[in-house]
C-alpha cells in the first residue's frame, strides 16, 4: 500500500530524510516515533506531495508518488489529520464532515453547499464511526477539543481515502481523550481497510495502538518492528541521537542517563 525506498529530502544543507525505507500494508496502523526534528512531518509531507522528496522511490496504493503528474490522483487517495483539527467552528459537525466530499461535488454544488443524498448518508456514517452521531447538527465550536478532533477524523474518512496520514493528532489532548481519539482512528482504519501512518511523541500510545512502530532518528529508520519487539535500547536509539553529528562530523556527548530509564519505559 505504501512503499518508500531510500527516500531523501534536504532543505539547503540540512539533510532531513537520509534514505528512508518504509512499508505499510492495507489496513495497517503504523506509528512513527522520533524526537523533534527527526523528520517525521517531512516524511508525511513527502508522502502527500506537500513536499517533494529529492530522490528514492515512493509508491502509494500503486501510484508512483514521485511523479508530478499523479498528484491529484494521489490526493484523492490520501487524507491528512493534523494536531490542530482545522474544523470550521461555525459549521455543524455534519457540514464539516461533508467538506471532506468537496473534491467529489461540482463547484456550483459546493458553493451552494448542495450535497448529494449519498454524501450526506456517508457523512452520518463517518460521524457514527467516531461516536458522534448525536452531534451531527451541533456547531463544532460547541464541541470539546477531543470531539473536534474526531470530527476531523470523520472528515478524513468521508474522503474515502486508502491512506490516512496523521501528524501528531492527539498532541494537544489529555491522555484519556487522546486514547479515545486514537481508538476511534484505529477502529475505523481496521473496519475500512485504511492504512494509517501516525506520527506520535508518546511511546506508550505507540505500543498500545500501533500494529508496527517505525523509529526515525536524524532522518534514518533506526527501528522497524512490532510494538512488543521495541526494547529500551531501541527507545534510546530513537531518542538519544547526537545532534546532527553526521553533518558536523562531530558526535555530541551522550546524555548521562538513558532516556528509557528516565521515562520508565
Ligand atoms: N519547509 C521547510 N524548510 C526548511 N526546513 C524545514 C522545512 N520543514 C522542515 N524543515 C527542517 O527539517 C527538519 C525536520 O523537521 P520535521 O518537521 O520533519 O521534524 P519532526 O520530526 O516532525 O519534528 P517535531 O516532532 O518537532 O514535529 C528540521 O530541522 C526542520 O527545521
Ligand atoms: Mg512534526
Amino acid at each position: 500500500m505504501i512503499r518508500t525506498r531510500q527516500l531523501t529530502k534536504r532543505y539547503g544543507s540540512n539533510a532531513v530524510l537520509r534514505g528512508v525505507d518504509l512499508d505499510a500494508a492495507a489496513g495497517e496502523f503504523v506509528v512513527v516515533l522520533g524526537q523533534s526534528g527527526a523528520g517525521k512531518s517531512t516524511l508525511l509531507r513527502c508522502m502527500n506531495r506537500l513536499a517533494t522528496a529529492d530522490s528514492g522511490e515512493l509508491q502509494i496504493d500503486g501510484i508512483d508518488a514521485m511523479q508530478y503528474g499523479d498528484t491529484r490522483a494521489l490526493r484523492r487517495k490520501v487524507a491528512m489529520i493534523f494536531q490542530h483539527h482545522h474544523v470550521v467552528p461555525r459549521l455543524t459537525a455534519l457540514k464539516n464532515v461533508l467538506t471532506g466530499r468537496l473534491g467529489s461535488v461540482s463547484v456550483l454544488g459546493s458553493c451552494l453547499h448542495l450535497f448529494r443524498r449519498q454524501d450526506i448518508a456517508l457523512a452520518h456514517d463517518c460521524l457514527a464511526r467516531v461516536g458522534l452521531a448525536h452531534k451531527a447538527h451541533e456547531r463544532t465550536d460547541a464541541l470539546s477539543g477531543g470531539q473536534m478532533q474526531r470530527v476531523g477524523i470523520a472528515r478524513a474518512l468521508a474522503q474515502r481515502p486508502r491512506v490516512i496520514l496523521a501528524d501528531e493528532p492527539v498532541a494537544s489532548l489529555d491522555p484519556h481523550t487522546a486514547r479515545t481519539v486514537l481508538q476511534y482512528l484505529r477502529e475505523a482504519s481496521r473496519a475500512l481497510g485504511i492504512t494509517v501512518v501516525c506520527n506520535l511523541h508518546q511511546v506508550d500510545y505507540a505500543r498500545e495502538f500501533g500494529d508496527r512502530i517505525v523509529g526515525l532518528a536524524q532522518g534514518r529508520v533506526v527501528f522497524d518492528g512490532r510494538p512488543d519487539a521495541l526494547t529500551a535500547a531501541d527507545i534510546d536509539r530513537i531518542y538519544l541521537q547526537p545532534v546532527d553529528s553526521a553533518s558536523t562530523g562531530r558526535a555530541q556527548p551522550a546524555a548521562p542517563v538513558a532516556l528509557s530509564t528516565a521515562l520508565g519505559v
